[in-house]
């Protein structure tokens, strides 16, 4: 059985291939290395080369006998993706159909992919399950529902069986700090924190302190990223096992706000966070966890990692990689 992992060069896609070789999966990485590094796939063969490149998969799927995809390979920058809206539709939507018709026509029929919360907007109550409505504000959840609508078509034409992931917040790095999040691309606060309390950058922003929540700042449902990462495998055992076409949470199912996360940083490190309070983002919920329901029911799959394993981890990965891979 080999296992072909798009976008594994990068930050949730290499430490889920480490786990899955753990599995006894064979793994074969393709990754075009422009958000990705190549340090981070360690021994698992790498093909340097774009999702998009018909030929190129075809060619993989032939020499490594693929028998299942994770497809990570996207770009991930919501703001970028309102700046400059065809370089994500190209590279999310076209890039992933040309992967599964490449795949698809090499005989291809289990699919876990990438997906994103992103996709529930700001819902109308939490916690959002899988039947709460979506609503795409951003380009690139756009572009991710759009790739969950693609499945369920080549699932009706093609015979392809995938698991579409709604992954909420993932955060932290591997237990053993060799792998994690590279601050320099990274939108997301767990990043901010760290280069805060590394003095990194001068203070964290706080985008909002008058939010409808406990403390007054935006609640999240951070999932540990070796947690995420299993998410994967329980995904690729549900297919193996016969599952249908599934789309499903990701998440811990617990919301976690702002200044709970600041304060466990310095309750953890010793180290103060400097932040500033600023105004509310437009677009940003007050509020957004997930029900867990179904990938505990479907996958088997439950969340095991706490808040603060994850702040310890992503701390332990920066203070060793303050470049991210580069520094290796
Ligand atoms: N990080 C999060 O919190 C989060 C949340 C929801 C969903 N996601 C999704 O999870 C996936 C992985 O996210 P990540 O945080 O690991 O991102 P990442 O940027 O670290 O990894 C993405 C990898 O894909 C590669 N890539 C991009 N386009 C490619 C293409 N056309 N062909 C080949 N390789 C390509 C990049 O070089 C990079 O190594 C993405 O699809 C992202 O949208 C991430």
């Amino acid at each position: 059985m080999t296992t072909l992992v798009t976008g594994g060069a990068g930050y949730i896609g290499s430490i889920t291939t480490r786990l899955l070789r753990s599995t006894g999966r064979s793994v074969v990485v393709l990754d075009s290395l422009e958000n990705g590094h190549a340090a981070a796939v360690g021994d698992t063969p790498l093909v340097v080369g774009n999702v998009a490149n018909t030929d190129l998969v075809t060619q993989i799927c032939r020499d490594n006998d693929i028998d299942e995809v994770v497809h990570f390979a996207a770009y991930k920058a919501v703001g970028e993706s309102m700046e400059n809206p065809g370089k994500y539709f190209d590279n999310n939507v076209t890039g992933s159909q040309k992967l599964i018709d490449a795949i698809t026509a090499c005989g291809v029929t289990r699919f876990v992919f990438s997906s994103t919360a992103a996709i529930y907007g700001t819902p109308d109550s939490v916690p959002v399950s899988e039947a709460s409505a979506v609503r795409c504000e951003s380009v690139y959840a756009e572009t991710k529902l759009m790739i969950e609508h693609l499945l369920h078509w080549y699932g009706q034409t093609r015979n392809l069986r995938s698991v579409s992931l709604r992954y909420f917040n993932a955060a932290g790095a591997s237990s053993d700090s060799t792998l994690g999040e590279d601050w320099r691309f990274s939108q997301n606060l767990m990043p901010h924190v760290m280069k805060a309390v590394l003095g990194a950058s001068p203070a964290l922003n706080v985008f909002g302190d008058d939010y409808p929540t406990p403390d007054g700042t935006g609640v999240r449902d951070y999932i540990h990223v070796e947690d995420l990462a299993a998410s994967h495998v329980a995904a690729l055992d549900y297919l193996s096992n016969g599952g249908q076409t599934l789309v499903c949470n990701v998440g811990t199912g617990h919301g976690t706000s702002v200044l709970e996360i600041l304060q466990a940083t310095e309750r953890i490190t010793g180290k103060p966070v400097p932040h500033v309070i600023q105004p509310r983002r437009a677009g940003d919920p007050s509020e957004c966890y997930a029900t867990t329901m179904l990938a505990a029911e479907k996958l088997g799959f439950v969340a095991t990692r706490s808040l603060d394993d994850i702040i310890s981890s992503a701390y332990a990965w920066h203070v060793a990689h303050p470049t991210g891979h580069s520094a290796n």
